[in-house]
């Protein structure tokens, strides 16, 4: 039987969340969100559609097979979209395990049951069903400076234990479109940033760390390279791919914009400067160089061609735009952002700065 219903891992995270609230509000059709609820997840990022009857929140690990199971075979869903992950290199690094158990363990049991799933619809649920899998530009590896941007068809190369669990997903979800014909999509995006981004990732813990008077912590000299995308442009993207995608394809989303760490830094300084001006110099002063990440990738960058010509496909927002309204997010939810940065996360500030000679927590 073939319903409207979709589900979303990973709902209650930074692009889950951002892409399960523009979901529900623009009345596409009913959202099942199936969560672990990870130190990265957060029911207060569903805020404004918790009393909306088109999402539906189930509490779960992608690798509960019953649960999944249960789940498809109530709600009968003409798509699975999968974003949860462990999804933080420094926290790979210090502990892989749990990256693959959620990222590669995690996707083989969810696409176990989806596999049980599919071929039990009717053949035109079967034909129109789609499993779509979010993953990450950081499967190709590293460019040097003059390298080309990232194509589809770029050879894997991932260097850390989080782009190494990644791309054993997307190779999994690639053989079981190969091998078992499962109408698959993979997309492969840049660094996003907006709201509810959680602040262990550089731009929100700069703007955070800034505000409370703490150093900025850049890693290395500060010239790794990333391509920024705003998350809403993120999520259009997905949104298309799900509607006009072609099985067994993956699609590569980037906003054109490659920025050095400094870069972003200083723009992070300078807005704030503008927006909420310290009482004495910039906000630049609190700029601080660290210990590097170890095995730290030197430069990102995405040809987004790809969507762009096949799809049609844009984003809405320049860097410069979308930065501006992130920092105003962040300075209008100090609430937000002082209720994730208790708990866990001093503990996760000690571990990771401590040893780049740095006391942030
Ligand atoms: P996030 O860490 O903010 O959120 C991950 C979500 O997944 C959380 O809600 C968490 O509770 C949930 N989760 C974790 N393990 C789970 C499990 N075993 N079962 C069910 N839920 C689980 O991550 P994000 O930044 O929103 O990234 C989402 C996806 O997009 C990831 O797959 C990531 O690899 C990919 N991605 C992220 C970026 C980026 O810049 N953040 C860029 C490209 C791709
Ligand atoms: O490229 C897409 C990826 O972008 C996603 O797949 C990941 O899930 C997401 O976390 C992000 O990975 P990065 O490692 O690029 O993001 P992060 O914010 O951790 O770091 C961005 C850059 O800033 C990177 O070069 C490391 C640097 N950095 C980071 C932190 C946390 C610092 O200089 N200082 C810091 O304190």
């Amino acid at each position: 039987m073939h319903t409207d219903t979709i589900v979303v891992t990973g709902g209650a995270g930074f692009i889950g969340s951002n892409f399960v609230n523009a979901w529900v509000k623009l009345k596409l059709g009913k959202l099942v969100n199936l969560d672990k609820l990870t130190y990265a997840g957060n029911m207060e990022n569903l805020a404004e559609i918790s009393h909306d009857p088109d999402h539906v929140f189930i509490h779960a690990d992608i690798g509960d097979r019953v649960a999944v199971k249960s789940l498809l075979e109530t709600h009968k869903p003409r798509a699975v979209l999968n974003f949860a992950a462990e999804s933080h290199v420094d926290r790979s690094i210090h502990g892989p395990d749990a990256f693959i158990q959620t990222n590669v363990v995690g996707t083989f049991n969810l696409l176990e049951e989806v596999r049980a799933y599919w071929p039990a619809l009717p053949v035109e649920s079967q034909q129109s069903f789609r499993f779509l899998h979010v993953s990450t530009d950081e499967v190709y590896g590293s460019l040097e400076p003059n390298d080309p941007a990232f194509k589809e068809t770029n050879p894997y190369q991932p260097n850390s234990p989080y782009s190494a669990s990644k791309a054993a997903s997307d190779h999994l979800v690639r053989a079981y479109h190969h091998t078992y014909g499962l109408p698959t999509l993979t997309t492969n995006c840049s660094n996003n940033y907006g709201p509810y981004h959680f602040p262990e990732k550089l731009i929100p813990l700069v703007i955070h760390n800034a505000l409370s008077g703490k150093p900025l912590p850049i890693y290395g000299n500060g010239s790794n390279i990333r391509d920024w995308l705003y998350v809403e442009d993120h999520c259009n993207a997905i949104r298309e791919v799900l509607a006009k995608g072609l099985p067994g394809e993956t699609y590569n989303i980037g906003g054109w914009n490659e920025k050095t760490n400094l870069d972003v830094v200083h723009t992070l300084c300078d807005i704030l400067d503008q927006e909420q001006p310290k009482a004495q110099g910039s906000y630049r002063d609190q700029i601080t160089f660290v210990k590097d990440r170890p095995g730290h990738d030197l430069r990102y960058a995405i040809d987004a061609s790809k969507i762009e010509q096949t799809l049609g496909w844009k984003p809405q927002e320049t860097f410069e735009t979308g930065i501006r309204k992130t920092v105003r997010w962040y300075l209008e939810h100090t609430q937000w952002v002082a209720r994730v940065t208790s708990g866990e996360y001093q503990h996760w500030l000690s571990t990771n700065y401590h040893e780049r000679g740095e006391e942030l927590a």
